[in-house]
């Protein structure tokens, strides 16, 4: 077997487990892949912080230019969007597979880092950036890049959905149930990107990118979170047979005479009828319903978050680069994209 090297950045509840699992499944992945991955090392702000994982002290670093340029796969894991775009520009550049899960980078440069992969022949694949474990970006990718997707909709962020479980089924509060989220690692480290709607508004972001072959910026979805969700909300509407859920939705909107198609995507927290299969979605699971014209509708559903969940996305989208690294593939054409309009916030 020819030895890939690995850098991971970032050793967070994700990170951790992307470290402990290429350790321990070594032998498997260098089956399935075709390559031995050798982790290189692993870039962390502190040499000393607590991990969820126990890792091997050598591989800790914090130089960040010596363990990328050298890497033939980049997995980053810091979240936020510096220093992690440069390092993925770093990467790219330094002739390295991008690996990432950094929906907030993605959202908001998506285009600029899938230009820089497709200029060198490189790959970005952040299967792990939406909807945790739950296969969704290859799918829209791949399985249906023959049918044409009309609407995807669904709970894309599972420590809100996580929260609002807790308080319909247990009678919780908001701030008791945070609480719990935040004890169980589900929200984020800013937990203001989960509660107010704009992870979820960043995940419908890219969906709607990849599944209308167009760039839907942050500033194209409309946003509310469940902040102003109470208790006594969540039981008025169980009362009247529905349940709350935060949803995102993706759309193609026909244009009216004669004008053009348009694109509305959106994050707002909905009612939803208790026969409805969204109603069933419980704890941190995510579930994200897409609908093709040829394929009709479909569903994905499966944990949206949690460390060693999303590392299996991860370590997904790592095989994949392995196998592509050593066919030595060329780039995927991500940058190819149409220009659609996106619909006027308020015209829905
Ligand atoms: N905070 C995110 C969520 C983590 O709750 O869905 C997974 O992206």
């Amino acid at each position: 077997h020819r030895t890939l090297r690995v850098a991971l950045l970032g050793a967070g509840s994700v990170g951790s487990q992307v470290a402990r699992l290429l350790l321990e499944h070594g032998d498997d992945l260098a089956e399935r892949s075709g390559a031995s991955l050798e982790l290189s090392g692993i870039l962390v702000r502190d040499l000393d912080a607590p991990r969820d994982v126990e890792l091997p002290r050598e591989l800790l670093t914090t130089d960040a230019e010596n363990l990328i340029v050298g890497a033939d796969i980049v997995i980053e894991l810091m979240g936020g969007i510096e220093p992690a775009r440069t390092h993925i520009l770093t990467a790219l550049n330094s002739g390295a597979d991008v690996v990432t899960g950094n929906k907030a980078l993605l959202a908001a440069h998506g285009a600029e880092i899938f230009d820089a992969a497709d200029q060198v022949g490189a790959s970005v694949s952040y299967e792990a950036a939406v909807a945790g474990a739950i296969p969704i970006i290859r799918p829209l990718k791949d399985s249906l890049a023959g049918d044409r997707i009309v609407r995807i909709f669904g709970i894309v962020n599972g420590s809100t959905n996580f929260i609002l479980d807790k308080m319909d089924r247990e009678g919780l509060s908001a701030e008791e149930a945070q609480r719990i989220a935040t004890d169980l690692g589900y929200l984020e480290a800013d937990p203001t990107l989960d509660l107010e709607g704009y992870d979820a508004a960043q995940k419908a972001a890219i969906l709607a990118s990849l599944a209308f072959h167009t760039e839907v910026a942050m500033e194209h979805v409309h946003r509310e979170g469940i902040e102003s969700i109470t208790a006594d909300m969540i039981e008025g509407a169980r009362r009247a047979g529905f349940v709350i859920k935060l949803l995102a939705v993706c759309e193609r909107l026909p244009g009216a005479d004669g004008e053009d198609e348009s694109i509305s995507v959106r994050v707002y927290p909905a009612l939803i009828s208790r026969d409805h299969p969204l109603a069933t979605v419980h704890g941190g699971n995510n579930a994200v319903f897409v609908e093709a014209e040829a394929a009709g509708p479909l569903m994905f559903y499966g944990a949206g978050a949690g460390g060693v969940q999303t590392a299996s996305a991860v370590l997904g989208d790592v095989v994949s680069a392995a196998r592509r690294h050593i066919a030595g593939g060329v780039g995927v054409g991500e940058s190819a994209r149409q220009s659609l309009p996106t619909a006027e916030i308020g015209r829905i």
